[in-house]
């Protein structure tokens, strides 16, 4: 297993480039299974989901060809209509296969996610509309099985606003008889991206990026040559680590317009984000102020950087308080944290951060992809050397963060535990 080891201290300067969003990926290739001929995806980044959800195509029977980070994905004559436990324990997001599986060949094997590191996370809510559009389901031996000989045009109505519930259920609902109505849609970026592809491949979706998403189900769709955008939480945790080193990155290909929640947050806190014509530039100075934040499904600020805007605030001046409204357990970088000597009290979904001048590296390890982000951005400013184990984590979300940190100054290596 390999640990990176940081140095902090060092002030990060320079331009760095963002790879494709994982989780856009993801659904883009899951709706891969849609057609049965070539579709091609630029800008897939190099991530450990990535080839966990190669793995789960190929064990359906995909064919995929692949060139730098151009994958070309066919599904003719699927072996398994399954997905695994072994891999949906890897990777929750395999459950993206369960809408076009069903849609498309009429029948899905899904293995029912477990509990994770961040919260329970269930699917109830995607199975919930495959039943509504007349999907047969039964649970066995921890799998949910689905068959439905053409899902039906259905109205939905998500208690919960879930991104990956929404864009199951878009992409079961583009080969359904009839119209689906999806109402209190999750509005991620990467749910209009996916809505954006299926359209290319002649699905009929309005009504993406709000929270009420019309399907109009079609025959079939036809195959799409796609270019992934760039992954916004990757771009969001170059920001922070800006701020916290008193920094100067200027972010290429930077998804400004989806960022506006962090972007608001971080010039509260003093930091400069400025739109130029190469990029977004992050300024961050001496003084970090505090600021409070609550996280929410989109436009709202993501739970997938409040565990990185806290490392901020545990070098800011004053106390701040961060809100967890999504999950229910994202909090379990804070004992991390405050091994580096972070001043952190939790109530219940508040995370309550006193800002101290200085945190002091240790050795850390964390639970999840963007917890270990966190203590990277730490080690970044800490004194002294941080070594974060179980790099596995980071390593399922982040593309060569080592190097791209290392090119921005940091003092950081990988290193084979
Ligand atoms: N929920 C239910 N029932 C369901 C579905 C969701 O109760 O059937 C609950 C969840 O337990 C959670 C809330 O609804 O409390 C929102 O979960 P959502 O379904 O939106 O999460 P997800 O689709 O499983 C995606 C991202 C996550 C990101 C969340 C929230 C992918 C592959 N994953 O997960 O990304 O945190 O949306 O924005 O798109 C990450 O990249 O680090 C990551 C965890």
């Amino acid at each position: 297993m390999d640990k990176i080891i940081i140095e902090g201290g060092n002030r990060l300067v320079g331009e760095v480039e963002i790879s494709g969003a994982k989780n856009s990926a993801l659904a883009l290739l899951s709706a891969g299974l849609l057609t049965d001929d070539w579709n091609t995806f630029h800008n897939i980044p190099k991530l450990k989901d990535i080839d966990t959800i190669k793995t789960l195509l190929l064990h359906i029977g995909a064919e995929i060809e692949e060139d730098g980070n151009t994958l070309k994905i066919r599904t003719r004559n699927p072996e398994n209509l399954e997905a695994p436990y072994e891999m949906v324990k890897t990777m929750r997001a395999s459950a993206l296969v369960l809408g076009p599986l069903l849609a498309r060949f009429k029948m899905a094997r899904v293995s029912l996610p477990g509990g994770c590191a961040i919260g329970a996370r269930p699917i109830n809510l995607h199975l919930m509309a495959l039943e509504k559009m007349g999907a047969d389901i039964k649970i066995e031996k921890g799998y949910v099985i689905t068959k439905a000989e053409r899902l039906k045009g259905a109205r939905i109505y998500f208690d919960i606003s879930t991104v990956t519930g929404t864009e199951n259920i878009m992409m079961a609902a583009a080969l359904a008889d009839g119209v689906t109505v999806l109402e209190n849609a999750a509005c991620e970026p990467e749910v209009s991206e996916l809505a954006n592809v299926l359209n290319k491949m002649g699905a009929c979706i309005k009504g993406s990026g709000t929270d009420c998403i019309t399907i109009e189900g079609v025959e079939r769709l036809k195959p799409v040559i796609h270019t992934v955008m760039p992954d916004r939480i990757e771009a969001g945790t170059f920001m922070v680590a800006s701020g916290m080193t008193k920094g100067d990155i200027l972010i290429e290909n930077c998804p400004i317009q989806h960022l506006e929640a962090l972007a608001t947050k971080l010039r509260e806190t003093g930091m400069e984000i400025e739109i130029e014509n190469n990029g977004v530039r992050a300024t961050g100075h001496s003084l970090i102020k505090s600021v409070d934040v609550k996280t929410l499904p989109y436009p709202g600020f993501p739970t997938d950087m409040q565990a990185q805007m806290m490392a901020m605030m545990c070098i800011a001046n004053g106390l701040s308080v961060m809100t967890e409204t999504v999950f229910e357990n994202r909090f379990m970088h804070v004992s991390e944290l405050r091994r580096m000597g972070a001043n952190i009290r939790i109530e219940g979904r508040n995370a309550i951060i006193e800002g101290r001048p200085f945190i002091s590296g240790a050795p850390v390890m964390a639970t999840d992809l963007r917890a270990s982000a966190s203590l990277v951005l730490a080690g970044l400013a800490a004194e002294g050397i941080t070594e974060v184990s179980r790099v596995y984590h980071l390593d399922r979300g982040y593309e060569r963060i080592e190097e791209k940190l290392a090119k921005l100054g940091a003092n950081i290596k990988r290193v084979k535990e």
